[in-house]
């Protein structure tokens, strides 16, 4: 007998089935509630609706669990690789040794970007922040692949738009920081993996030989893998609307990327950073910005504490930290806004106050560490989340065209003005 919730209104009982997913979790289906019920459900920000059923990812909040497919995140961040987490994301299984070299391999096909993308950068000022040419970029690519305004083409062409998706996103990114630091831009080096490519395409000099670090460069390869997906989070609801429009995939992204853009959501670690840097410019008394913190009056707010889902640690914060740690010892960075950060991070780890309020350091907290002492610009936090990010996005835009899922329409409830007559304005 299948489950379902009752809804009484005015009296009258509505039967509603009850829907159980993979891991116990449970959802009442409201899909007929507004024909039957001629009532809707309220939910700003959708905190507690589904918008899907997804096989992607899996997260519980309170045990502080986060699975790709399956994996956890501890095992794939300590074992497996960017590109093979992106694999599994997007087609739901590990690689064999074939698959994963042939993706691996088409990848390096594409890294160039249309030489006429040089014209969309070239038109951006040095002052525009990497996120935006980032967005422009992606959503150009619709000009230069016009078979992919047809999502549902065919599987070969998805499948070549994910694989240029993932193969150019590092070259965009490399762009946008050079078209910030006003430097000549770098071309794919075929011959580095993914991340050594990215890092030499972003630090690499005209007629000057960079050898790109292993260190840093297995360092943003957990990174990557870190902020690979997390289920129907702002960005991702964001590409699944806009591809539930049967937008393309660039569109969808570029919509992501901008979603992903705002300080509440992927600009946090850039946040965190400007946090640090306002404590040392401030002479770095952090007790001072701790009390600040708990003073509700004070408007101040500790940025990369808490989170919306975790109700207890944030998983990955957990494995950026040991990596944090790592990368500082084995470079040997010295940096008094580090040493701000790891005292933040001592007082919200033992003060009652954060303990009560789950404010412990999250994964934009220690991503902002990491990305500093590994010399990214805080302009780039938020673009190397997009990097990361992207096969989420990618496979999440490509499960909702498999489900042939209906395009998004939430509803509301009006509160404005009733039937009222124009009046001409020699009246008014
Ligand atoms: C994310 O990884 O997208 C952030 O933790 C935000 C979220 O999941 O809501």
């Amino acid at each position: 007998m299948a489950k379902t919730a009752e809804l009484i209104i005015d009296g009258k009982s509505y039967k509603l089935p009850i829907v159980e997913g993979t891991e116990n979790e449970v959802a009442i289906d409201i899909s007929n509630l507004l024909e039957e019920a001629k009532v809707i459900t309220l939910d700003f920000g959708y905190k507690n609706t589904g918008a899907t059923k997804s096989a992607i990812t899996f997260l519980d909040g309170d045990k502080g669990i986060l699975r790709y497919r399956g994996y956890s995140i501890e095992d794939l961040a300590a074992k497996s690789s960017f590109l093979e987490v992106a694999y599994l994301l997007i087609f739901g299984e590990l690689p064999s040794t074939e698959q994963q070299k042939k993706f691996t391999d088409d990848i390096k096909m594409h890294t160039m970007v249309h030489e006429d993308t040089r014209k969309i950068l070239d038109g951006f000022p040095s002052s525009a922040h990497p996120m935006g040419v980032l967005a422009s970029m992606f959503c150009a690519q619709t000009a230069f692949y016009p078979e992919s305004l047809d999502p549902n083409r065919s599987s070969e062409a998805v499948y070549l738009s994910i694989v240029r998706s993932l193969a150019k996103m590092p070259t965009f990114a490399a762009w946008a920081y050079k078209n910030a630091v006003g430097h000549p831009v770098n071309y794919p080096d075929n011959t580095l993996d993914y991340c050594s490519r990215f890092l030499k395409m972003m630090y690499g000099l005209p007629a000057e030989q960079y050898d790109v670090d292993p260190v840093v460069a297995d360092a943003l390869d957990k990174l990557l893998i870190l902020h690979a997906d997390h289920e129907q989070n702002c960005s991702t609801s964001t590409v699944r609307i806009v591809g539930s429009s049967k937008a393309s995939i660039y569109s969808s992204i570029s919509a992501g990327i901008n979603a992903l853009w705002g300080p509440l959501h992927g600009g946090a670690n850039q946040e965190v950073i400007l946090m640090l840097e306002q404590i040392k410019n401030d002479g770095g008394d952090t007790e001072k910005w701790i009390n600040k913190a708990k003073d509700k009056n004070s408007g101040f707010r500790l940025m990369g504490f808490g989170h919306r889902v975790y109700k207890n640690f944030d998983p990955r914060a957990k494995i950026i930290k040991k990596a944090a740690d790592d990368v500082l010892n084995k470079l040997g960075v010295k940096d008094p806004v580090l040493d701000i950060a790891l005292k933040l991070e001592e007082v919200a780890l033992r003060d009652p106050y954060f303990i009560e309020r789950k404010l412990y350091p999250n994964v934009d907290f220690y991503s902002g560490i990491i990305y500093r002492a590994l010399g990214i610009p805080v302009e780039m936090f938020t673009v190397m989340f997009a990097m990361g990010r992207l096969p989420g996005w990618i496979a999440q835009w490509k499960e909702l065209r498999e489900n042939k899922e209906p395009i998004g329409r939430p509803r509301q409830i009006y509160t404005g003005q009733k039937l009222r007559p124009y009046v001409p304005i020699a009246k008014r």
